[in-house]
């Protein structure tokens, strides 16, 4: 493919940018417990590190909007808030549910840069680059998640489904606006 359409790499840059912002805000959620009500250091230090990674992602696509002159989705406030507050919650409810939170999140993420990566060109090779390399990230924290606990097991089934719809809603909604 040679060129990217310029309204598709819109979208791709503005829900990349609010989606890794978003699992920065799941994990601050996550350490807030973790550092207030849940003493779990080793939980605590799997998250900080899983957190310093999604830094580097955000801060790659605060870079592009800024050199593209584009806005960031409208929705940033909102999901900061529920970001934070589901990283919060599934932290409080334990270490099942907050690394389940994790391992749901990264594999809608890693459908969502697979298909991103099918629609950019040869004139977008170094977003290419980047996003191969994140979707790469996002596999590596799905793995580390359930090797650490996450489980699709009865509740967990429902929670993992509740997170995974609601993580399809915000990367639409912030395609678009
Ligand atoms: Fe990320
Ligand atoms: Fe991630």
């Amino acid at each position: 493919m040679e060129k990217t359409d310029k309204k598709i790499l819109e979208e791709i840059i503005r829900v990349d940018h609010a989606g890794e912002r978003g699992a920065i805000k799941i994990y601050e959620g996550q350490l807030l417990a973790l550092n207030t009500i849940k003493n779990d250091n080793q939980l605590k230090h799997i998250i900080e590190e899983m957190k310093e990674h999604e830094k580097e992602h955000l801060q790659y696509f605060e870079k592009e909007i800024q050199k593209r002159k584009m806005k960031p989705t409208y929705f940033l406030p909102l999901w900061d808030l529920i970001g934070v507050s589901l990283g919060f919650g599934t932290a409080m409810l334990g270490k099942k549910a907050a690394m389940l939170c994790t391992a749901s999140v990264e594999e809608v993420i890693e459908n969502h840069y697979q298909n991103q990566l099918k629609k950019i060109g040869d004139d977008e090779k170094d977003l290419k680059t980047n996003i191969e390399k994140f979707k790469e990230d996002e596999v590596n924290h799905k793995n580390i998640a359930y090797k650490a606990g996450a489980s699709k097991t009865g509740f967990y089934s429902i929670m993992d489904k509740m997170i995974k719809t609601g993580s399809k809603i915000a990367i639409n909604i912030s395609e678009k606006i």
